[in-house]
């Protein structure tokens, strides 16, 4: 099927490649020259494991334009994967989306489907609709959530664990149906209010759940209990499921500070309180200062001191920065008048263009904890995880570590004598 895709983002150039690779002929569009001429030469502009193999294997399915009338003329079907950041309020930032929307507007004179992959507020694929249809009566607009990780985005796609499409009539929904005729995955065919509410409901649990390990983590230090081993104990509950229970400093990333927000914003615009929501979001900014709260302890400030820090982004395996703990502690090292070493395999030059000349960065863990105060880690890449634990007595002035992601053992670190402090445990 002749497809184009909307936005080369994570979640536009994921689900293009994904869907040349599935036999389809993909239009990709952006507004951004140089994503699309990085892309024309055939190199992906993010950070994603197996993305860039894919898209040569596939190069004579995948074209790349800037050009909207060159994209959207002759489309069966449009995919929307542009972002929708969050606003000052917390709500959803749509302007992204309606630029996207107006040009289809303009352009699309055949049958087509626009097919919405971004996340947004419940009821926008209506009014995407209205919009579109005063125009054009052969175009239908249809809810596809993605429910892609950054670091699995591919294989979270080609193996999707469910395929959600939201559609109003039949039509729409076979066409749908042909486009993911080679994916094996359950279908939850459904209207698109519901598929909307699907995406933010999945985020915002999993958020909501994020958050309730780490309160857990927080009374089992005062309780003296191990939150890895009361996780465990909880996962092997089929009810509860042992994912998203590592305890840690909090989550970020591109979707789950943002979407637990909009939805809390959408409620409240419907005057209803997301209760369990509201206290994920809470929890969660308290938990990115964990462990300066737990330093403070010993360290009035932090004036004066090396601090070497491992890890700046959100997760392992990107490069993504967005809501990343790193951020919002690094710059109260900074203020203080700590002297700030950092580490990161892929994330350094992101994070340097926030902080070009404040930072002293490091190519190797090594040189990062050579001769400091303090590590923090703020990122469980397996570097860190594997690293040579004798190295940080040898190295450090004083082997003191903060560690927000529970990557070591405690008594085999205090065996060595090393200051360990971590999250519930
Ligand atoms: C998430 C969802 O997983 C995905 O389905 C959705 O489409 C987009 O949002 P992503 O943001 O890429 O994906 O990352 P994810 O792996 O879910 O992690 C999000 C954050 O939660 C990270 O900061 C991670 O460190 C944190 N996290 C995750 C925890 O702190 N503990 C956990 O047990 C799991």
């Amino acid at each position: 099927m002749k497809i184009t895709v909307a936005g080369t983002g994570y979640v536009g150039l994921v689900t293009a490649v994904c869907m040349a690779e599935k036999g389809h002929e993909v239009n990709c569009i952006d507004i951004n020259k140089e994503k699309i001429e990085m892309l024309k030469s055939g190199h992906s502009p993010i950070y994603e494991n197996g993305l860039e193999e894919l898209m040569q294997k596939n190069k004579e399915k995948l074209h790349f334009t800037l050009d909207s009338q060159e994209a959207y003329q002759d489309a069966e079907i449009i995919f929307i994967g542009v972002g929708t950041p969050e606003k000052r309020d917390g709500s959803a930032n749509l302007k992204y989306i309606n630029e996207v929307v107006d040009q289809i507007s303009e352009i699309v004179q055949q049958e087509c489907v626009v097919v919405v992959k971004s996340t947004v507020p419940i009821g926008t694929n209506d009014k995407i609709e209205k919009k579109l249809k005063s125009k054009n009566t052969k175009i239908d607009v249809v809810s596809n959530p993605e429910f892609l990780a950054q670091g699995t985005a591919v294989h979270d796609t080609l193996c999707a664990s469910r395929i959600v499409i939201g559609a109003e009539n039949k039509r729409a929904k076979e066409i749908m149906l042909k486009v993911y005729e080679k994916f094996d995955a359950p279908f939850v065919l459904t209207n698109r209010r519901s598929a909307e509410m699907i995406k933010y409901a999945s985020n915002d649990f999993l958020a909501l759940k994020i958050s309730y390990i780490n309160e857990i983590a927080n009374l089992c230090e005062e309780i003296g209990a191990n939150v890895q081993d009361v996780a465990l104990g909880m996962g092997y509950d089929p009810r509860i499921g042992s994912k998203f229970l590592k305890a840690g400093i909090g989550y970020g990333g591109s979707c789950f500070p943002k979407d637990t927000k909009a939805l809390h914003w959408l409620s409240n615009l419907h005057d209803h309180e997301l209760k369990t929501v509201k206290a994920a979001i809470e929890v969660n900014e308290q938990q990115k200062l964990r462990l300066i709260k737990k330093a403070r302890k010993k360290y009035n400030n932090f004036e004066g001191l090396t601090i070497a820090v491992l890890g700046l982004t959100f997760k392992p395996d990107t490069d993504d920065l967005r809501e990343a703990p790193s951020l919002t502690n690094i710059p109260i090292f900074l203020e203080e008048g700590a002297k700030v070493k950092a580490w990161d395999p892929v994330g350094i030059p992101n994070f340097k263009k926030i902080y070009p000349l404040e930072i002293e960065y490091c190519n190797s863990i090594e040189e990062t904890i050579k001769d400091a105060d303090m590590c923090f880690i703020f990122t469980e890449w397996s570097e860190i995880v594997e690293f040579d634990l004798d190295k940080y007595s040898e190295l450090m002035k004083r082997a003191v570590i903060y560690d927000g992601r529970n990557i070591y053992d405690n008594e085999t670190l205090k065996n060595k004598g090393i200051h360990y402090f971590c999250i519930g445990k």
